[in-house]
């Protein structure tokens, strides 16, 4: 036995030795990621995660789940872009009003005879027939054509912006990005046709236009279709800030509340909020006291007519894609690095912050979810979801989205006035030194 046990060591030795040997050559002669041997299933995975990609792109930029039936067929949407100039109705929508209600423009899918116009100002940038074309070109980030003149809507409506390189919204796309110059609102209440959303919400069209009239920019209320809330107690807008879609890889609950996963948010997203065509199962939305509006239509048990699901075969990639956006870092010289230093120090130690940001996802692994009185705030908006809590927010690009401001509804302006929220709320008696650099290091992520 002593015998067989010494040699079954010595061997198990030289395996490791050699493997050692193995590892270190193939990781030094090249990556990782080309090692799949023809026919292995090594090779099956790597071509999955290539297609996985280039669809999720795809979906999250050009997919409508067809939801151009809801938006044009039942809103009508489509006819108050057109204009009745152009077999719609109303003045329509030129480029320049497009613009200034925060959509952007693809500078890479528009033709270069055109884009030499915009800036020899040959293009009537007043003129709807333009956007139709803009549209038309799938140059429009999140605007879809479809048949009949009919338009629809994809993610990169809200979670895609564009650099600027060509012009003030006009540039190349930055997916995941959310784009918190985009007034929703205002474009949904062009609309001719508010009849359903009327209905939906029982109240009258004018009423459903004051509502959507009062999210202001960057914002939308995506819970306004389950509770009917258009209002906080305080009688600002419902409405919550568009988060970023850059950054989630690791996270597990999403949403300011914490709904659920990604793949949980893109079915919903998709189904009650696009309007997509697809199935969709939540039976917490049949909570009449808590989502009235939802429980009273349905939505918690989602079935479109037929076998006409267009959504959940797209959630695979749709997610993949999803996870492969990294939060975007700091520019050069953004942020002053020394203080920086002290602050993250200050981040992991005194100021308590990474009890909750634990770097580096800068939030919980795990359920990280938290009442609103543990981080002195109202409890509104979380009291509108199915856990009544506020999820730690991941803080990674964070520099990237200062405008409309921190928080789910923007209440503080800047990183400054949050950590001095923090710093009342937690008593941590910062110097003002100590909040600079608490506020250099959030700058840095
Ligand atoms: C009309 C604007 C709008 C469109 C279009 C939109 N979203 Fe969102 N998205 C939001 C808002 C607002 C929230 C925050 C909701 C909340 O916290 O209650 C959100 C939240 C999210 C989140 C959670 C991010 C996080 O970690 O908190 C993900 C993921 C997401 N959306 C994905 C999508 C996908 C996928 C699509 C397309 C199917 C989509 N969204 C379309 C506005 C939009
Ligand atoms: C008890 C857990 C907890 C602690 C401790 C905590 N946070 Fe937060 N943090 C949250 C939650 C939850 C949110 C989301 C609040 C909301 O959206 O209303 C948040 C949001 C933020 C945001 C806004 C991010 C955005 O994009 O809107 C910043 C910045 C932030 N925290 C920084 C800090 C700093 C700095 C500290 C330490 C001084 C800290 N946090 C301590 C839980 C915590």
């Amino acid at each position: 036995m002593r015998t067989a046990g010494t040699a079954l060591t010595l061997a198990a030795t030289s395996f490791a030795a050699a493997l050692a040997l193995t590892v270190t050559g193939r990781v030094g002669a090249q990556p990782a990621t080309t090692l799949a041997r023809p026919g292995s299933f090594d090779e099956v995975i790597q071509h999955t995660s290539g297609d996985l990609f280039r669809q999720g792109q795809q979906i999250f930029r050009f997919d409508t789940f067809g939801d151009e039936r809801f938006w044009s067929d039942t809103l009508r949407l489509h006819q108050a872009v057109a204009g009745a100039s152009n077999g719609g109705v109303g003045n329509g929508v030129g480029p320049a009003a497009a613009l200034a209600a925060g959509l952007k423009v693809d500078v890479d899918m528009v033709p270069q005879s055109v884009l030499a116009g915009i800036q020899s100002g040959a293009v009537n940038l007043n003129d709807p027939a333009n956007t139709l074309a803009l549209i038309n070109a799938r140059a429009v980030l999140g605007v879809m054509p479809a048949s009949n003149g009919r338009v629809g809507f994809t993610c990169a409506l809200c979670h895609s912006t564009v650099d600027d390189s060509f012009g003030p919204g006009i540039g190349s796309r930055l997916d995941g990005w959310p784009n918190r110059d985009l007034n929703v609102g205002a474009i949904v209440a062009m609309a001719p046709d508010l009849s359903a959303v009327a209905s939906l919400l029982q109240i009258d069209q004018a009423t459903v236009r004051n509502v959507l009239m009062s999210w202001g920019p960057g914002k939308f209320d995506a819970e306004l279709f389950l509770d009917g809330k258009a209002f906080r107690p305080d009688g600002k807008t419902a409405a919550t800030l568009i988060p970023p879609a850059y950054g989630l890889a690791g996270v597990n609950l999403h949403t300011y509340t914490g709904w659920g996963g990604v793949p949980y948010w893109n079915a919903f997203v998709a189904n009650l909020e696009l309007r997509g065509s697809g199935i969709f199962y939540d039976p917490r939305l049949n909570d009449a006291t808590k989502f009235p509006v939802a429980a009273r239509a349905g939505l918690g048990n989602v079935r479109p007519a037929g076998a006409d699901d267009g959504i959940t075969s797209r959630l695979p990639a749709l997610h993949y894609y999803q996870l492969s956006i990294p939060a975007p870092a700091p520019p050069a010289g953004s942020f002053i690095q020394r203080s920086a230093e002290s602050g993250q120090s200050l981040f992991n130690g005194r100021a308590r912050c990474s009890t909750c940001h634990v770097p580096p996802l800068f939030t919980e692994p795990g359920w990280g979810m938290h009442t609103a009185e543990e981080i002195g705030i109202d409890d509104f908006q979380a009291r509108r979801s199915p856990d009544n809590r506020y999820r730690t927010t991941p803080l990674k690009g964070a520099w990237s989205r200062a405008k409309g401001g921190y928080y789910h509804d923007g209440r503080f302006a800047t990183l400054r006035a949050v950590v001095e929220h923090y710093d009342r709320v937690f008593g941590l008696r910062l110097t003002e030194t100590e909040m600079n650099d608490l506020v250099e290091y959030l700058k840095s992520l």
